[in-house]
């Protein structure tokens, strides 16, 4: 009798063969690309600790979006940078903001195309927090819903296709939920960055998006990055109020929450592979230590694998192009 029996590496033979037991394959379908879109005029600004993206004013939009089109990239979410900051980040609701402006201007050049909002008060703020701050530097949940309503309705109103609440207060899926349907917008879908946590991988986004907090951290209203059932109950709690997609943030170094909340929920998935991720890889493939392509693929592929439906990334563009050569 031969030894051993069963032998694992007769599937792994040729790429024909691994191909056909593949268990997971990325498609272009799956990811949605962030824009940072900025306040002005003929603004291509790189990101430098994001290599190959860049704040865009709206008018530079449309080569843009060509692109992505081109490359079968369903979805992008949309994050302002506006002209003024306040207080109680006005720009964030006014109908002309830019994230307005910007989606009004994709979904006439590209009417196919979703658009997804950022809804959040943190790119707004003078202070950089996610809601209004009350007399003692706290944020203060109950006073930002009102807020938060109002810029989701604002993004509706210029005709987005999807919102998506990255705040983390409580209880604001179910009131921007309300503020949606009372307004005639109750075919709006919410995605729901349901379990985000407070990490240190959103580092290149605060340079992007110019969010940086100026005082203390956010670790008030996101999550310690230590827990997983207290995500479970964000992810239960969104549902409850009206998420129909649920997300999880970042994805790499929380994949187990990933796999944790599909199974439990069996709600459509999200994952975002933030900032932080793009830029490891990035830095480290700019050094030669890293195969750059290779290890892209690898990471998304993961992502997928423990359960997101949606992938969240700044390497759309690029993993597009990988498959379509495949
Ligand atoms: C806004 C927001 C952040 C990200 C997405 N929406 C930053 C933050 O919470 O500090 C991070 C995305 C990334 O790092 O790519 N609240």
């Amino acid at each position: 009798m031969g030894f051993p029996i069963q032998r694992m590496r007769r599937l792994r033979s040729s790429e024909t063969l691994r191909r056909m037991v593949r268990e997971t394959t990325l498609r272009s379908s799956d990811f949605i690309y962030p824009l940072f879109v900025i306040y002005g005029q003929d603004k291509k600004i790189p990101v430098n600790s994001m290599p190959g993206v860049f704040q865009f004013s709206v008018d530079r939009l449309p080569e843009e979006i060509k692109e992505i089109d081109s490359l079968k990239i369903p979805a992008v979410l949309l994050f302002g940078l506006p002209e003024h900051k306040d207080s109680v980040g006005s720009s964030a609701y006014q109908d002309n903001g830019v994230v307005q402006e910007a989606t009004r201007l994709i979904k006439k050049i590209c009417p196919e195309m979703l658009v997804i909002t950022d809804v959040c008060l943190c790119e707004y703020t003078d202070h950089g927090h996610c809601g209004l701050i009350d007399q003692k530097g706290v944020v203060d949940n109950d006073a930002t819903m009102g807020l938060l309503a109002q810029e989701a309705l604002s993004h509706a109103r210029a005709g987005c296709d999807i919102i998506a609440p990255s705040d983390m207060m409580d209880g604001r899926i179910g009131y921007i939920r309300k503020e949606l349907d009372d307004n005639g917008y109750k075919d709006i879908p919410i995605m729901a960055y349901a379990a985000k946590y407070a990490s240190s991988f959103y580092g290149p986004f605060r340079d992007a998006a110019d969010s940086a907090p100026q005082f203390g951290d956010r670790k008030s209203y996101q999550m310690d990055g230590a827990n997983i059932r207290e995500a479970l109950r964000e992810v239960a709690l969104d549902i409850e109020e009206g998420a129909d997609i649920v997300m999880v943030k970042p994805a790499l170094p929380y994949l187990d929450v990933i796999k944790a909340v599909k199974e439990k929920f069996a709600y459509p998935t999200a994952a975002y592979n933030v900032s932080g991720e793009y830029a490891m890889i990035k830095a480290a493939a700019a050094c030669g230590w890293l195969d750059e392509e290779r290890v892209m693929m690898e990471a998304l592929t993961s992502i997928k694998r423990a359960g997101a439906d949606l992938i969240i990334t700044y390497f759309a563009k690029d993993a597009a192009r990988v498959l379509q050569k495949l």
